[in-house]
C-alpha cells in the first residue's frame, strides 16, 4: 500500500537521523559509538557522508523516544526498527553501530547494526540488518550505491566489494566508485542497476575461500548480462578494509590498478595453475569456455576466445566450435 510505504520511508528517515545523532551528541553515543568507529579509522567526514549512527544499549531507546515523536508501533516494526517478542516491542539494533542503506535515491531503506566488541564469535551475531520488507528486498539494493553513482559515471567503472567497512575504507583511499552487496550472492537486480550507469565491473573480494567461490559464481551472471568483468582478490586474509590499514591510500590505489585481471585470467590461474592431467586440464578450459559462450556480444566473444587460445595453447578453431556447441545447448 502506498501510505504504508511512505510512512516506512518516513520513520526510517527519522531513525537515520536519531542514531546519527546520538553518535555526534550524546555522552553515551560519543564514548561508545563514535570511539568506536575512531578505533577502526574511520574519520569524521565519511561518518558525516554515509550518516553512521549509534544504537543506545537500553533495548527499547529508539521505540521510547519514536512514541514520544508521535510514530506509530505499527510502522516501527513494518520498517524492522523494532520487533515484537514474547513479552513486548523491542529496539532490533541496540548497543550496536549503525550503517544506513540509502536507495539510489538517497532514501533510507534499511539498517545494519555492528556488535562492538571485536570478537566476532558468541551468542550475539557480527552483523543484524532490517528484514526484508515493502520498502527493502536485500537483493534489490547494494550498500553504497547512493554515495558512489556519481563516481561510477564519471570514472565508467564500479567496483564490488563485500562489506560495509570495505565502502567506507575506499572512499576514504579516493575510489568513491565503490559499492558492496553485503555477503550475499550478487542478483540480476543488482547487475542490472550497474548497467545503468556503467558497463565494467572489478570484483575485489577478501582473499578468502567465499571470495573466490562468491567471484566464480557472480562472473558468468555479469558476463551474460553484457558487463565487462574483472576480478581482484586480495592476499588471503585480507579484506579492502584491513587491507587499506596496512597501507598508505597511494599504495592501495596502485595496488588494484596493477592486481585486477579479466575474468579469463582469473579462472585460468584459478583451475589451471598446476594442473597436468589432460582431462582435468580439459575439464578447466571447458569451464572457461562456457563463460565465454554466456557474452551476448559476438564480437567481445571471438576477441576473448583469441586470447584464450592464446592464453591456454589451444587451437582457436576448436575453441570457436566448442563454444558454438555451448550456445546451441542454451537455446
Ligand atoms: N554480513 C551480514 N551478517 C553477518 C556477516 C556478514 O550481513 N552475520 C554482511 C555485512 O554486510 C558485512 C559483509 O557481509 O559487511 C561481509 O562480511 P565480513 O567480511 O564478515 O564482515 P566485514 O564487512 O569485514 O566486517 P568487519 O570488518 O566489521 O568485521
Ligand atoms: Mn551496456
Ligand atoms: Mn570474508
Ligand atoms: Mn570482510
Ligand atoms: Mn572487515
Amino acid at each position: 500500500e502506498q501510505g504504508d510505504r511512505e510512512s516506512m520511508f518516513i520513520v526510517n528517515e527519522w531513525a537515520c537521523q536519531y542514531f546519527h545523532t546520538i553518535l555526534q551528541q550524546d555522552v553515551d553515543g560519543m564514548a561508545i559509538g563514535k570511539q568506536y568507529f575512531r578505533s577502526r579509522g574511520i574519520r569524521d567526514d565519511i561518518i558525516s557522508k554515509f550518516k553512521l549512527g549509534f544504537a543506545l544499549t537500553k533495548r527499547d531507546a529508539l521505540l521510547e523516544e519514536a512514541r514520544r515523536k508521535g510514530y506509530k508501533d505499527e510502522y516501527l516494526v513494518k520498517t524492522g526498527l523494532c520487533y515484537t517478542g514474547e513479552h513486548g516491542t523491542y529496539d532490533r539494533f541496540a548497543g550496536r553501530a549503525i550503517f544506513p542503506w540509502f536507495n539510489v535515491s538517497g532514501k533510507v531503506v534499511a539498517f545494519g547494526g555492528r556488535k562492538l566488541d571485536a570478537a566476532t564469535k558468541g551468542v550475539q551475531q557480527k552483523y543484524v540488518n532490517s528484514p526484508d520488507s515493502e520498502i527493502y528486498h536485500k537483493d534489490h539494493e547494494l550498500y553504497g550505491i547512493y554515495q558512489a553513482k556519481k563516481a561510477i559515471v564519471k570514472c565508467d567503472c564500479v567496483y564490488m566489494v563485500e562489506g560495509y567497512t570495505d565502502v567506507i575504507a575506499m572512499h576514504q583511499c579516493g575510489l568513491e566508485n565503490v559499492v558492496a552487496n553485503s555477503g550475499t550472492a550478487l542478483s540480476i537486480y543488482q547487475i542490472r542497476m550497474l548497467h545503468r550507469f556503467t558497463q565494467n565491473i572489478v570484483l575485489l573480494y577478501d582473499g578468502d575461500a567465499a571470495g573466490i567461490h562468491a567471484a566464480m559464481r557472480g562472473t558468468d551472471m555479469l558476463l551474460q548480462e553484457g558487463m565487462n568483468v574483472k576480478v581482484l582478490l586480495l592476499p588471503d586474509g585480507d579484506d579492502p578494509d584491513s587491507f587499506s590499514r596496512k597501507h598508505t591510500a597511494e599504495e592501495f590505489r596502485k595496488y588494484i590498478d596493477d592486481h585486477q585481471t579479466d575474468f579469463i585470467q582469473f579462472k585460468t590461474d584459478l583451475l589451471l595453475k598446476g594442473v597436468n592431467d589432460p582431462l582435468r586440464r580439459a575439464e578447466a578450459i571447458n569451464s572457461i569456455v562456457r563463460s565465454v559462450s554466456v557474452i551476448p556480444d559476438s564480437i567481445v566473444r571471438s576477441t576473448y576466445l583469441t586470447d584464450c587460445s592464446r592464453r591456454l595453447g589451444v587451437d582457436e578453431h576448436t575453441l570457436i566450435t566448442q563454444t558454438n556447441k555451448f550456445i546451441a545447448q542454451e537455446r
